[in-house]
């Protein structure tokens, strides 16, 4: 691994210190994240939204600590120059700090950097217990994708004063209990904004608006690789799902008019093996096969 971001260094990392925006991308497996690489990510998330976005799952409920060690693990061998953070899925931090910290733990030994986990108040023990395990964590507020259930939809969150002054008030407590940023994921600009200015560590903003110290896009709907759900923040900068279905559509035809794979694209005998062969003839399969088992 040779990045020179580390948690300290992402944490005093503010945009109103002169610092350009942080750039984060989702990666969930080694080509991926040589590509969020190659396009120059400052972090990669492993984030849970593989449930969604590759293992095929309604929602991110399902996915269990070992997806993301398995996922985590494979980003990791793509020895990406990016720091790695990896999410720690639903329930792998609700039960106890003990339980928290072993999680925490796989997904370090997978090859994460870091760990994330969503939610405010109720995290307080756990996030501190990771940090005394000496492993970094940041926070998630604002829409929780873990919390669909509670929240009952995937819906803007901090509406309202009350509302945004609860996110802000948490992401100070979540700071102070350890974290080194926090993404705000669907919140007003204005409340992004303001709670970013209210922070000394980074805020990543999904659908948090342009005032936050970084920004966080889902590789696969950055590319357009998913079309099925298009929240208002997803810039798509390109159709790969039509691409790709296109390119995968020829092959198809191809084969099926017999115009895949051409003699370029296949291997030849040598002149003197051909001539060799005709002096076999065709195999007959009602004797022995003087040609061995080609
Ligand atoms: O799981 C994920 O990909 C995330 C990002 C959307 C921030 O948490």
């Amino acid at each position: 691994m040779a990045t020179n971001w580390t948690a300290p260094s992402i944490s005093s990392h503010k945009v109103r210190d002169g610092n350009s925006p942080l750039v984060m991308l989702t990666a969930y497996d080694a080509p991926s994240a040589t590509m969020a690489v190659e396009a120059g990510a400052d972090i990669i998330l492993v984030g849970d939204s593989l449930g969604m976005v590759v293992l095929g799952y309604e929602d991110t409920l399902k996915v269990t600590i070992e997806d993301m060690a398995h996922h985590t693990a494979a980003v990791a061998r793509a020895q990406p120059n990016a720091f790695v953070i990896a999410d720690l899925p639903w329930l792998s931090y609700h039960i106890s700090p003990e339980e928290t910290v072993k999680n925490a733990a796989q997904l370090i030994r997978a090859g994460a950097q870091a760990v994330k986990l969503e939610g405010g108040y109720d995290r307080i023990p756990m996030i501190e217990a990771i940090c005394k395990a000496e492993i970094p964590v940041m926070g998630h507020l604002g829409l929780t994708p873990q919390s669909i259930l509670s929240l009952g939809g995937y819906k803007i969150q901090g509406k309202t004063t009350n509302a945004a002054l609860t996110i802000s008030n948490e992401a100070k407590a979540i700071t102070h209990a350890g974290c080194f940023g926090i993404v705000l994921e669907c919140v007003p600009s204005l409340v992004g904004k303001l709670i970013t200015e209210s922070l000394n560590v980074p805020t990543i903003g999904i659908g948090a608006g342009p005032d936050c110290d970084g920004q966080v896009l889902v590789f696969h709907d950055l590319l357009g690789i998913n079309h099925d759900l298009q929240p208002k923040f997803v810039r798509r900068y390109a159709n790969l799902k039509e691409t790709s279905i296109e390119a995968l559509s020829d092959f198809a035809k191809d084969v099926r008019d017999g115009n895949f794979p051409s003699q370029e694209e296949s291997y030849q005998l040598s002149e003197d093996e051909i001539e060799t062969l005709g002096l076999y003839g065709r195999p007959d399969p009602l004797k022995d096969d003087p040609l061995g088992s080609w």
